[in-house]
């Protein structure tokens, strides 16, 4: 049934491309707006809920009608949004098989992390545990199901000489990276159908109940007169977390195991990135200060020039990011 519905939106696809003579990029999109809608309803199990990615993209799904099953370790924190909500710790494995028997997902997206390099890298172990053995529950749960499965990784696989296309080899400089690359390893070899999606330094709008982004601080002490230091000499392609959310959905409307970089258009430092938050807001520019990397005593090793480039999702999904100025307005509502 599901098979055929699909088959006949490709074969629509191919006639209005066809058609109209249009090269295989309008193909691939057209294919990607009809899938979006044979997809509408597709029940989406969603990890991290809780987190700042999850918040959004939980909220983003539901709006698009995806029938999604947010889960987080903790109470949900969402405040709105046409949701799900199951509490499931995936080191766990029992209670991440309850979700799936009860739920019966079509795609698992797996944003859930810990996602702090420096807690990573003072506990070893917990962050095994988080971020590669709960992989493993999720997607042997997904092989039962035979559901597709989505990775939320990062730019933190990759060392040096960013900005990294997809083809680059890995080389983490942290625990945290190191993890993330074993759980990616784990989602490659699994045989279920995926996609590996890679962010960077992610920003956008801030509510109660989330972990703010560095947007957030850069503003809260800027407006209350504080001055912060931030680095100069370390440069990142900061994703917006709504051109993520749009980036997602085109990349599991698209072909299966495949990787995709969906980070910003603007290579940049965090110093200039503080300068365009100030800016935007009119605060003082002067209570920044440029520092370099070595000026703060930091825990783990960070990449000096990371970055990704997006060159293979604007070209073959027709990813769009905006630039980082209009990112910050948007989180701002400017
Ligand atoms: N933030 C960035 O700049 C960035 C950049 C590149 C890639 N990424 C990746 O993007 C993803 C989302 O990042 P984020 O910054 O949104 O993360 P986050 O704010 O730190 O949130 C992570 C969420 O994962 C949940 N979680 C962690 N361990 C869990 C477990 N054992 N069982 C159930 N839930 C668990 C937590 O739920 P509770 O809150 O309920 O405990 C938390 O809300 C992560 O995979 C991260 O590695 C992030």
């Amino acid at each position: 049934m599901k098979i055929s519905k699909l088959a006949i939106v490709i074969l629509l696809c191919n006639s209005y491309t066809s058609s109209k003579n249009k090269h295989l990029k309008v193909n691939l999109k057209c294919l990607s707006q009809a899938t979006n809608e044979y997809f509408s309803n597709m029940k989406i199990l969603l990890t991290g809920s809780n987190g700042f990615l999850g918040q959004h993209l939980t909220q983003f799904l539901g709006d698009k009608g995806y029938e999604v099953l947010a889960v987080s370790r903790g109470a949900q924190r969402i405040p709105v949004g046409k949701f799900l909500y199951q509490s499931v710790d995936l080191t766990h494995k029992q209670s991440v098989k309850q979700a799936f028997d009860t739920f019966k997902p079509e795609l698992v997206i797996h944003a859930a992390a810990m996602s702090k390099p420096d807690e990573c890298h003072l506990d070893q172990a917990a962050c095994l545990l988080h971020n590669v053995t709960a992989t493993e529950h999720l997607v042997e749960c997904a092989a039962r199901t035979a559901a597709r499965f989505l990775y939320v990784s990062t730019d933190f696989i990759f060392g040096e000489n960013g900005p990294h296309p997809e083809t680059a080899i890995p080389n983490p400089l942290n625990f945290y990276g190191k993890s993330k690359w074993m759980a990616e390893e784990i989602v490659r070899a699994s045989g279920l159908n995926y996609h590996i999606i890679r962010p960077v330094f992610i920003y956008g709008k801030y509510w109660e109940g989330m972990r703010p982004s560095f947007i957030q601080w850069v503003d809260q002490n800027l407006s209350a007169g504080k001055p912060i230091k931030v680095v100069a000499d370390q440069l990142r392609t900061p994703s917006y977390v709504q051109d993520l959310c749009k980036g997602i959905e085109l990349v599991f409307s698209g072909p299966i195991n495949t990787e995709y970089h969906l980070a910003g258009k603007d290579i940049i430092s965090p110093f200039e990135m503080a300068l365009t938050v100030a800016r935007v807001r009119n605060l003082d520019t002067n209570l920044i200060t440029a520092v370099t990397a070595d000026s703060f005593p930091e825990l783990v090793q960070r990449a000096k020039f990371s970055g990704l480039k997006i060159d293979k999702a604007v070209q073959e999904l027709g990813y769009a990011p905006v630039d980082f100025e209009t990112g910050v307005r948007w989180s701002f509502d400017l």
